[in-house]
């Protein structure tokens, strides 16, 4: 199994057309910003890749991204020079300032495949946080990775490579997004690579006891609907730190 970084440094030229709603993501965040913190000032997203919802902040707040791929920070760094973005590890971060609010989405976590992962994320992300500084996530759920088994190949194309995606569910929670890269030019239809990109969820309930040994736990929701239930397939934490 190859490193994570590898695989979004393959897909990173692509990647602005996988998340087709970054604006969705960006006004969740920012309204519960608002509602939870008054007087936010420092920003950090995690996990940013190429830096499209953190981008919409950059008039806001002082910004700040990182993300373990070398490729998806350039690009990002190229979109909005005014940020700072940084090649970092969310299991292990740290910066000389703290920030008001961390936030990290679209399901980033996921990737994560350890439950002890998770744990040294929340850890990095309490330490880097003010006093009441608000985290702000969002995770894939089970149930989600179940609706895959139904998922037809998705062909996306850059100038000169096309990229098939298939999606499909694995044991013990885990999802797959199997990623196959041809040349355009060439020798017609040459496969150049093929990546697997894996994801692990785990039950909202144990994401939510774990959290509470590192932060209060402001709210639980469902990302897209009004009620959180047994449906749900993307869900928001809402957290402090105590
Ligand atoms: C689905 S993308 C989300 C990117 C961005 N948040 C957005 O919404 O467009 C997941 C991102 O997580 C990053 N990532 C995966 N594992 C990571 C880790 N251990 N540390 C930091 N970033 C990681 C990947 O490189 C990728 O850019």
């Amino acid at each position: 199994m190859k490193n994570i970084d590898e695989g979004y440094n393959n897909i990173a030229e692509i990647y602005d057309k996988l998340n087709n709603n970054p604006e969705k993501f960006y006004s969740v965040i920012r309204s519960n910003i608002e509602r939870f913190k008054s007087d936010v000032r420092r920003v950090l997203e995690i996990a940013c890749g190429t830096g499209n919802i953190i981008g919409r902040m950059k008039n806001v707040y002082e910004c700040y991204g990182l993300d373990v791929s070398t490729e998806m920070i350039k690009i990002a760094k190229q979109k909005f020079n005014s940020i700072q973005f940084s090649v970092q590890d969310m299991r292990d971060f740290s910066y000389k300032k703290k920030f008001d609010v961390i936030f990290c989405v679209f399901d980033s976590i996921n990737h994560l495949l350890k439950m002890t992962d998770w744990m040294k994320f929340f850890d990095s992300v309490r330490k880097n946080l003010v006093n009441k500084g608000l985290f702000i996530f969002d995770a894939n759920t089970p149930y989600k990775f179940e609706t895959f088994k139904d998922s037809k190949v998705e062909e996306i194309e850059s100038e000169d490579k096309c990229f098939k995606i298939k999606k499909e569910p694995g044991k013990n929670n885990e999802a797959y997004w199997h990623i196959r890269i041809f040349s355009k030019s060439g020798k017609k239809g040459h496969e150049l690579r093929n990546e697997i990109i894996r994801e692990k969820s785990f039950d909202v309930d144990v994401i939510s006891r774990k959290l509470k040994n590192y932060f209060e736990l402001l709210e639980v929701k469902d990302f897209d609907r009004n009620v959180l239930d047994k449906n749900s397939k993307r869900v928001l934490f809402v957290c402090r730190k105590i």
